[in-house]
């Protein structure tokens, strides 16, 4: 997932960029004079960058202060991704440039975490020479030990899944943050196993975090000042946690709430939607509160009910239309709606593969992460259904859906022009110092002069243009 980031982001990638979600966020300096500096990438969804953060909180607890310059680091930490093939390799390339350091300090300790460290476990100990420590998602409270051993001379590795493990109580430390939003996991791992993914295997067993922490943790956020909280899931809508003693149970909808009503100045976002999940009751908690972002990340993959069975997506085209009808009908044409599509997945024909562009007619998303599919060793497709697409085909599929999301993203954009957009602004615009960048409700980027404005303000602005992927408008006071 992380769809969230703007990782693969239509406007600014090539069709092969946008292929790959490979974007590498490095982490930002605590320098509270620790004995020790780690320094970590991260690639992949935003629940590994918001692992990053736990992980970042263990080990300075644990006598390490952040750094992000590589050079500095006496403990190199990538947490990786396995979603496409594309992905691995780019954290096997960083590994080889991170060689190029370690030659020039031998001590530097290298660990690799995530989902490519649970995927390959202690082979890639064997594979990547330069790899001290293999650490998968649901050992991180480990590492303090792991190091040690590491210390003493030896490998380290830990790749035991849980049933239970949410790092519920841990602070995390904010990385690559604008204070102005952040992300938080209210549960880790999947139970769909859609035929293409790796990630039931990577992550483990869906779990839900106790509610309660999910809710202090985002009163701490609105206490520093943040604006924006995105709760985080594989499949937000299947959350559903009890207390211990069974008097207490909270679905989606009722956390959303929760949340919600910590503070009216607080935006509240969430991903990822699953189309089998998503209920009536989170469309009508999201109409009921201001706050909650009218925006909702629902991937459909394809557009073609045969694809959809032959993926394991446990919904046909009929029923993700009849949930993109509700949406419309319970918070209008205005909530933005996004999606994830594979192209070129096995067996798809060229009739099918026109499905997908029609549903995204139908749907008119505002915009969509688009791959071509990458076989996974392992997954229920992997095992039992030929990759019989030629590359060339994916690739020119492909390219096809991601020219019908520009035509459709520039046709949403067209909408907002010369409307007020409440935008929440999160720093200088790139190209700009005079220029402010944030987002409107709809999670659209907003750019606009300063003016007297600044980063955490919430800011009305009327929008007089538009790009395929970024809306040009004027603060108005
Ligand atoms: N939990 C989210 C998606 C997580 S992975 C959901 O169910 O929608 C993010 C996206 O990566 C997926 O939605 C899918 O579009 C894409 N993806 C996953 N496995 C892939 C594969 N083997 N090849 C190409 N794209 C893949
Ligand atoms: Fe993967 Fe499907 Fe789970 Fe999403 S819902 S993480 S695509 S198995
Ligand atoms: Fe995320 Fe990649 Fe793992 S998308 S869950 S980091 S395989």
């Amino acid at each position: 997932m992380d769809p969230i980031v703007d990782l693969d982001f239509i406007d600014n990638r090539t069709p092969e960029q946008a292929a790959a979600a490979d974007t590498t966020h490095i982490t930002q300096e605590t320098q509270t004079g620790k004995s020790r500096k780690l320094y970590i990438e991260s690639y992949g969804c935003a629940m590994n960058f918001s692992d990053s953060e736990i992980v970042s909180s263990i080990m300075f607890e644990n006598g390490f202060d952040t750094t992000s310059d590589i050079a500095q680091a006496d403990l190199v930490f990538l947490n990786t991704c396995s979603i496409r093939e594309k992905a691995e390799q780019t954290v096997r390339n960083r590994l080889g440039q991170i060689n190029f350091h370690k030659k020039k300090k031998p001590e530097m300790m290298v660990g690799v975490l995530g989902c490519m460290a649970e995927r390959l476990k202690k082979s890639l100990l064997e594979e990547e020479k330069i790899v001290d420590l293999v650490v998968g998602p649901d050992a991180y409270r480990d590492l303090p030990n792991l190091i040690n051993e590491v210390d003493g001379g030896q490998k380290a590795v830990n790749v035991l899944l849980s049933r239970e493990e949410t790092y519920a109580d841990i602070n995390p430390i904010r990385l690559n943050s604008n204070g102005v939003s952040a992300f938080i996991s209210i549960m880790r791992g999947c139970d769909n196993m859609c035929s293409f993914c790796v990630v039931p295997f990577t992550r483990g067993r869906e779990r839900s975090r106790d509610a309660h922490s999910i809710v202090r943790e985002a009163q701490a956020l609105v206490d520093q000042g943040y604006k924006e909280v995105t709760l985080l899931g594989q499949n937000v809508d299947s959350y559903k946690w009890a207390s211990e003693d069974g008097t207490e149970s909270v679905n989606f909808a009722q956390l959303l709430e929760m949340v919600a009503l910590l503070s009216p100045d607080l935006r509240v976002r969430f991903s990822t939607s699953h189309p089998k999940d998503i209920t009536d009751e989170v469309l009508y908690t999201m109409k009921k509160y201001d706050n909650i972002c009218k925006y909702i990340h629902l991937p459909a993959q394809s557009g073609n009910s045969r694809v959809l069975e032959l993926m394991n997506r446990t919904y046909d085209r009929e029923w993700y239309i009849n949930r993109v009808d509700a949406i419309r009908a319970i918070l209008g044409d205005d909530c933005g709606i996004s999606s994830d599509m594979i192209a070129g997945f096995c067996t798809e024909t060229e009739e099918e593969h026109q499905d997908t562009l029609s549903l995204m007619d139908y749907v008119q998303y505002d915009y969509s992460y688009m791959f071509f599919y990458s076989e996974r060793p392992g997954t229920l497709a992997a095992r039992k259904l030929e990759d019989d697409i030629p590359l060339e085909v994916k690739k020119r599929r492909l390219d096809e859906i991601i020219t019908k999301q520009r035509e459709t993203s520039l046709n949403r954009n067209k909408r907002d022009i010369g409307k007020m957009h409440k935008v929440l602004v999160e720093g200088t615009s790139k190209k700009s110092e005079e220029q402010l960048s944030g987002r409107n409700d709809q999670n659209k980027v907003v750019i606009f002069d300063k003016k007297h404005y600044k980063k955490g303000d919430y800011v009305n602005v009327l929008v007089h243009d538009c790009s395929v992927g970024t809306l040009f408008g004027e603060a108005v006071d």
